[in-house]
């Protein structure tokens, strides 16, 4: 059984001897991961801890004002940067999932080194967990904050050492040792997170409208899903282009399985996948359907991804549209217990159409919302 007092009494003492009095910089993304390891950073070193939120501008809605207010109750005095401009020039325009990642991983890191040399720091304290280089190092994704576990010397590309009391830990373990620390249940067992925040839910080419319209359809997601019992441990929405061809044997293939008449898109957007442990990059099917069957969709889907296999990654359901726009936007909704593999949630589907209705009022680039009706495996939980 994992042992929160004793794991905090542990790191905080190796934390201590691997810092040794220096100054160090703690960076917080406002996941559990980085706001946990800030606050026991700041429990071991205590006025030695220069804790920074960068601002990339791939945020939730007003994230940055929440976690600062948050810290600040913990008594970390969190500085906020604002690198808004900086990573959407860095971004904008590009497409592959891959090359997106390493853009704001590079981003990130320089801007790091700047704020740490600024601030006097040799050493960067940081919220890694143990699928993050899991899944790295296994070629599934590069997750931003991994860097020695795949061959990048920190010391010498940035400039300072980096520390990881999280590293052996899953998420759970995670959210007991913030509990053991004392942050209130909102912020500990608050859902995750990516780091590379809403990037991954931008899904291909990155523009300002598009990073704007996730944003907004992420807060209703946010705000309609909360109360839901039990809760998902994952829920949010990510944009998708449009564009698409029908594809006649899609469709009915999914008639059949469905019992009603349905449309099947095939997008040009692609979507990561997992396939025992080998990442693949797939196309997402749109299925326009009356169907609210969850059994039906569910092995719709299931035949949907088998049959096409080496194409294939996700299946949404549409659940409303309208003439105009040039974006898809796709509820995701999760029930796991460590991320590596997980279900869907079953929401009613009332629910979803008001969230649906919600988010075509409220992005005026949006064409339709659709609902992600795939697993992991053979997807991801997150888009890219
Ligand atoms: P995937 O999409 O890999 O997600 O099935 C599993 C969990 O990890 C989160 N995730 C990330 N977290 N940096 C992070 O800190 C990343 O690059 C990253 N990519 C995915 C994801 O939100 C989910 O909880």
């Amino acid at each position: 059984m994992f042992d929160s007092k004793s794991f905090i009494e542990k790191s905080k003492g190796e934390m201590q001897k691997q810092i040794g009095g220096e100054r160090a910089l703690c960076a917080l993304s406002g996941g559990v991961d980085s706001t946990v390891c800030a606050v026991l950073a700041s429990k071991a070193i205590g006025s030695s801890l220069r804790a920074v939120f960068i601002d990339t501008g791939f945020m939730r809605e007003d994230e940055p004002a929440w976690v600062k207010k948050h810290l600040d109750k913990m008594g970390v005095n969190l500085r906020v940067f604002d690198a808004r401009e900086r990573f959407i020039s860095a971004l904008e325009g590009h497409s592959d999932a891959e090359e997106k990642r390493k853009i704001f991983r590079d981003t990130f890191y320089k801007l790091f080194g700047e704020i740490v040399r600024e601030e006097k720091c040799k050493i960067l304290i940081q919220g890694t967990i143990a699928p993050d280089w899991i899944e790295t190092k296994g070629g599934i994704k590069s997750q931003h904050n991994v860097l020695s576990q795949i061959g990048i010397d920190p010391e010498k590309e940035f400039g300072y050492k980096v520390v990881e009391p999280l590293l052996q830990l899953y998420k759970d373990q995670v959210r007991l040792v913030g509990k053991e620390l004392g942050l209130s249940e909102e912020l500990y067992a608050r859902q995750p997170f990516p780091g590379p925040g809403l990037l991954v839910r931008v899904v291909g080419e990155v523009r300002r409208d598009k990073v704007e319209d996730t944003r907004k359809a992420i807060a209703v997601v946010e705000e309609g899903l909360k109360g839901l019992s039990p809760p998902p441990q994952q829920y949010f929405a990510a944009i998708l282009d449009s564009k698409g061809k029908i594809s006649e044997k899609i469709s009915k293939e999914a008639g059949e399985f469905l019992g009603e008449k349905a449309k099947a898109t095939v997008l040009d957007a692609r979507g990561t996948g997992v396939t025992g442990d080998i990442r693949r990059y797939g196309k997402v099917v749109l299925i326009d359907s009356k169907s609210t069957d969850y059994m039906a969709l569910n092995k719709t889907q299931f035949e949907i991804v088998s049959r096409n296999k080496d194409d294939v990654s996700r299946v949404l359901l549409v659940l409303k549209s309208q003439k105009e726009g040039k974006y898809i936007a796709a509820i995701r909704s999760i029930q796991t217990r460590d991320f590596m593999t997980v279900v869907i949630t079953k929401i009613p589907f009332e629910l979803l159409n008001s969230m649906a209705e919600e988010i075509l009022g409220r992005c005026p680039n949006v064409k339709a919302v659709a609902y992600e009706l795939t697993p992991k495996p053979p997807a991801t939980v997150e888009f890219e």
